[in-house]
């Protein structure tokens, strides 16, 4: 079926060149151009658009502006977007996957990779589009899960080397990943961050790797300078994730593999952001840097809840599992200090699909279990 995309950037002479060469490709796609991010926001709100690509740097309305625009709008929240961005440009990256770009690219556009991005982008809305948000909708859900399992089972293996102070068989690392994507899903972001969370949620406390087992898995209250050691887990995953040269241990040789930049890749930004600031606090009284309110990335709002449910709920080495509703009651009691309020609301609402989570991978339970027969 024919495809509308809207194409935006205020060079007239980059935005021909683009239209010429997805025509050139896509021949039966329809390419509406627009110069200025308000012209653009005015053709969204008049016709039905499958896509929207967009440059950041643009007078007046910003790219980022109009895609926040485009996220709160009950008419266009799940339409997916491609951003364009500048090589270096690390920190508007990560606002444009704050505010849910569904993909980023980096300018000079290579055309073959937009191509493939917006064709994954519009196979996966034409299933999203298929079925409403509820019960009927699951089985897309599932199959979007699916797609991505194999991957899945990677991080969730690296998850469990460095969560050792967990009970054989818990599956907190994928409970979090899956639960994360349903939060994000409730509270309206596109397929694009979904998935982003679902793979790198279970990271979130990749850095304990480097922190000595005995202080992980002290069955008793931690001493200040256990606890400090403990805390460095956040800046320790984050080089991990950001920085191809980090060597956690002494005696490792960092560095024998050529990565990408990590800001070129959503996945790993995704991961090294949830990494150092999963641990924040809506009030600032978290750590490492005390970031307060909207300051801290989204991703790492919507982790922090997931993880605090999930491990409230999972037996440890030194205490039984609260119940859901005991759980929920502590969450409630720190949640105006702890969490975002929007993010909080959004939790009780996904309650049923992160229940079901739940069940699917309750502990002991075979995460990969196709996988494993093989
Ligand atoms: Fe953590
Ligand atoms: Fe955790």
């Amino acid at each position: 079926m024919s495809k509308h995309l809207l194409l935006v950037d205020d060079d007239p002479v980059l935005l021909d060149s683009l239209r010429r060469r997805i025509h050139a490709r896509r021949p039966t796609w329809k390419l509406t151009c627009a110069d200025r991010s308000i012209t653009a926001w005015e053709k969204l709100l008049e016709c039905v658009c499958d896509a929207l690509v967009v440059d950041i740097w643009m007078p007046g309305l910003s790219g980022l502006e109009l895609l926040e625009r485009v996220r709160m709008a009950e008419r266009t929240h799940d339409l997916p977007v491609v951003v364009l961005t500048g090589l270096s440009h690390q920190r508007l990256k990560q606002r444009a996957m704050e505010l849910g770009a569904s993909d980023l690219l980096n300018k000079p556009v290579d055309t073959e990779q937009l191509l493939a991005t917006l064709d994954g982008l519009l196979s996966a809305a034409g299933e999203a589009e298929n079925a409403p948000r509820n019960e009927a909708a699951k089985p897309q859900r599932h199959a979007r899960r699916a797609q991505l399992w194999s991957r899945l089972e990677l991080v969730c293996r690296l998850a469990r080397l460095a969560d050792r102070g967990q009970e054989e068989g818990a599956n907190h690392a994928i409970r979090v990943g899956c639960s994360s994507g349903a939060l994000a899903e409730q509270m309206g972001h596109g397929v694009g961050l979904q998935e982003r969370l679902l793979l790198a949620a279970p990271l979130h406390d990749i850095g304990n790797i480097a922190i000595p087992q005995q202080i992980l898995e002290k069955p008793g209250p931690l001493d200040p300078a256990e606890r400090a050691v403990v805390e460095g887990h956040c800046l320790i995953g984050e080089r991990l994730l950001r920085d191809p040269e980090y060597a956690p241990y002494p005696g490792l040789v960092p560095g024998l593999v050529k990565c990408r930049d990590t800001a070129e890749d959503p996945f790993l930004l995704t991961a090294a952001t949830i990494a150092l600031t999963h641990h924040e606090h809506w009030d600032g009284s978290g750590y490492p840097r005390g970031l307060a309110g909207m300051k801290i990335p989204l991703e790492a709002r919507i982790v922090a809840i997931c993880d605090a449910f999930d491990a409230l709920t999972s037996r440890r080495s030194y205490r039984k599992p609260h119940s859901e509703m005991e759980a929920l009651r502590i969450i409630d009691e720190s949640g105006e200090s702890q969490f975002d309020p929007a993010v909080r609301q959004a939790f009780h609402e996904a309650l049923p699909e992160i229940r079901a989570v739940r069940e699917e991978f309750a502990d002991g339970v075979a995460a990969f279990p196709e996988l494993e027969k093989e």
